[in-house]
C-alpha cells in the first residue's frame, strides 16, 4: 500500500493546507506514516517568509540525497511558488514541486508520478477556485480552520507572500456558512476564519457581504461557541467588525493586527498604507469597545533605513497599546520583492540588539496584563492535559493560555470542553487556575 509522510512549516493557512492535502492523499489510497524512512512520498509543505524559514526546509531536504529511488520528495507551498522548477536544480532527488493555489490539481499530478514521471510542478496561480475542501482532513475535533479569502493584493515592500500565494480572492459568503453549519453538526464549536488578510474579505457573490458581515452571521451559528479570525491588514481594518464582537458573544474578544513598526517613516518605506497615527485610531476602537479585547501584533525590526529613533518609536508603541503577545523578527530580504532595491542596511548585530529590547520590554508589558486576571473567573476551552505538569491546558475567549488542576486530574474527560477557571497565578505566557467545578 501507498503511504506518504508529510511535515508541515509555516502558518496556520500552511497547516490548513496540509489538512487538505492529508484528506486529498487518504482519499487517494494514501496510508499516512509518522515514519519518512519508511513512506513512498515525502511532502514538505513549506514557507518562505524569511531565509531562515526556506533554509530550514532546504536542510531538510539535504537528508533525502542518498536515500532510496524508490521514494517520491515533494516540495509544497511557498517555497515551492518561490523557488518553482529551481528546486529540481538545487535538490535532484525532488520530483514533485506545488504551490498553494494547484493543490486541488494534486491528484492529476500524482497520477504523472505513479506513471514514472520524475518531474511534475503545479505552479500556476491562475485559478478562481481553490476553495473546495470536502476531503479535509481535521487535525482537532473541536476547532475548525476554515480560508475564507485567498492570496493577497497588499504590496508591502519585505513580503513575499503576493508571489507565493498569487492575488486576493474570496470564497463566497454561502459556502463558508453552509461548511460552518456542517462544522457545528459534526460537533465543532470553535472556527477560525483564515486569510492573508482575513478582513478584505468581499463576498464574490451578489450580496456582497463584508468581513464584519460574514463574521456577524458565522458567530450566530448554532452550536458555534468561538470565532476566531487571522490575520488582519489595519488598512481595511473597520470599527464595523469590533461592533460585530462586541454585539455577538461567539466572536473571541482578540484581534491580531500586525503592526510591522512603530514609525510613520518606515511604515511608509514598508508601503504599509497606513501611519502609526491610523493605526492607533484602529487600537482606539478596541480599547473603548465593551469587551476587553485583547491586542496582538506582528513587528519587523531592521528594516533599511530604520534608524535608533524609529526603533524606539516602535518600542514607544508597544507602552501605548500594551499588547497582549507580540511576534517580533529581524529584516530578511526576500526574493521578488520590492525592499530588495533598498539599501541603507541595518547591520544583522543590530538587529539582534532590537529584537531583544523588544521582547525584553514586551515581557515587563505582558507580566503586567496578566497579572491583571488574577483573581477573575475565565471560560476557558480545555485543549489537553499535559501529564507533565498534572495540569489541564485551554485557552480564553482572548487567546489566553490557561493551565490549570481540575479535582478529577487526568481523568476528567473535559477535552473539548467549556469550564469556567478560576485564575489563581500569572505569569509572561501564560496564567494559572482551578477549574470550578459545582
Ligand atoms: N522579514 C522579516 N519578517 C517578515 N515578515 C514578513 N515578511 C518578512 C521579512 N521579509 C513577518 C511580518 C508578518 C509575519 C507573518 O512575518 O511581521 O506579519
Ligand atoms: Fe510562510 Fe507566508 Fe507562506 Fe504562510 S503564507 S507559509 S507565513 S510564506
Amino acid at each position: 500500500m501507498k503511504s506518504f509522510y508529510l511535515e508541515t512549516f509555516g502558518c496556520q493557512m500552511n497547516v490548513h493546507d496540509s489538512e487538505k492535502v492529508i484528506g486529498t492523499l487518504l482519499e487517494r489510497g494514501y496510508r499516512q506514516t509518522e515514519d519518512a524512512g519508511e513512506a513512498s512520498l515525502v511532502l514538505y509543505n513549506t514557507c518562505s517568509i524569511r531565509d531562515k524559514a526556506e533554509q530550514k526546509v532546504f536542510n531538510k531536504l539535504q537528508q533525502h540525497k542518498r536515500h532510496g529511488k524508490e521514494q517520491v520528495i515533494g516540495v509544497l507551498g511557498c517555497v515551492a511558488q518561490q523557488e518553482g522548477e529551481k528546486i529540481f536544480e538545487r535538490a535532484p532527488y525532488v520530483s514533485l514541486v506545488v504551490g498553494s493555489a494547484s493543490y486541488t490539481k494534486l491528484p492529476e499530478l500524482l497520477v504523472q508520478i505513479e506513471q514514472g514521471n520524475r518531474r511534475v510542478t503545479g505552479l500556476s496561480l491562475d485559478t478562481d477556485e481553490t476553495f473546495d475542501t470536502p476531503l479535509t482532513r481535521r487535525d482537532n475535533p473541536y476547532r475548525a480552520f476554515l480560508t475564507i479569502i485567498e492570496g493577497c493584493d497588499k504590496n508591502c515592500a519585505y513580503c513575499v507572500v503576493p508571489f507565493t500565494r498569487g492575488p486576493e480572492r474570496s470564497r463566497a459568503a454561502q459556502g463558508v456558512l453552509d461548511e460552518v453549519k456542517q462544522l457545528a453538526a459534526a460537533g465543532y464549536t470553535e472556527i477560525m476564519l483564515l486569510g492573508q488578510n482575513v478582513n478584505s474579505y468581499l463576498d464574490p457573490s451578489p450580496r456582497g457581504w463584508n468581513f464584519a458581515r460574514l463574521l456577524r452571521e458565522v458567530g450566530q451559528v448554532e452550536g458555534i461557541r468561538r470565532v476566531r479570525f487571522t490575520t488582519s491588514h489595519p488598512r481595511d481594518f473597520t470599527k464595523e467588525i469590533i461592533d460585530a464582537i462586541d454585539d455577538v458573544p461567539a466572536l473571541c474578544n482578540h484581534v491580531h493586527l500586525p503592526v510591522q513598526s512603530g514609525s510613520s517613516k518606515v511604515l511608509e518605506a514598508m508601503q504599509r498604507q497606513y501611519t502609526r497615527e491610523q493605526y492607533l485610531e484602529r487600537i482606539g476602537w478596541m480599547k473603548n469597545a465593551r469587551r476587553k479585547i485583547s491586542i496582538t501584533t506582528d513587528i519587523i525590526v531592521g528594516f533599511p533605513g530604520e534608524t535608533e529613533a524609529d526603533f524606539q518609536e516602535t518600542v514607544r508603541l508597544l507602552d501605548e497599546v500594551e499588547y497582549d503577545g507580540l511576534f517580533s523578527f529581524k529584516y530578511s530580504q526576500r526574493p521578488n520583492t520590492p525592499a530588495l532595491r533598498f539599501d541603507d542596511h541595518v547591520p544583522e548585530e543590530e538587529k539582534g540588539r532590537r529584537l531583544l529590547q523588544l521582547l525584553e520590554h514586551q515581557r515587563t508589558i505582558l507580566v503586567r496584563n496578566n497579572a491583571g486576571y488574577v483573581g477573575e473567573t475565565e471560560q476557558v476551552h480545555t485543549e489537553h492535559f499535559n501529564a507533565a505538569t498534572g495540569q489541564w491546558v485551554g485557552k480564553t475567549t482572548q487567546h489566553k493560555t490557561v493551565n490549570f488542576t481540575h479535582p478529577q486530574g487526568p481523568e476528567a474527560a473535559i477535552e473539548g470542553r467549556y469550564l469556567d477557571v478560576l485564575v489563581t497565578r500569572s505569569g509572561v505566557a501564560s496564567l494559572a487556575g482551578e477549574a470550578i467545578v459545582m
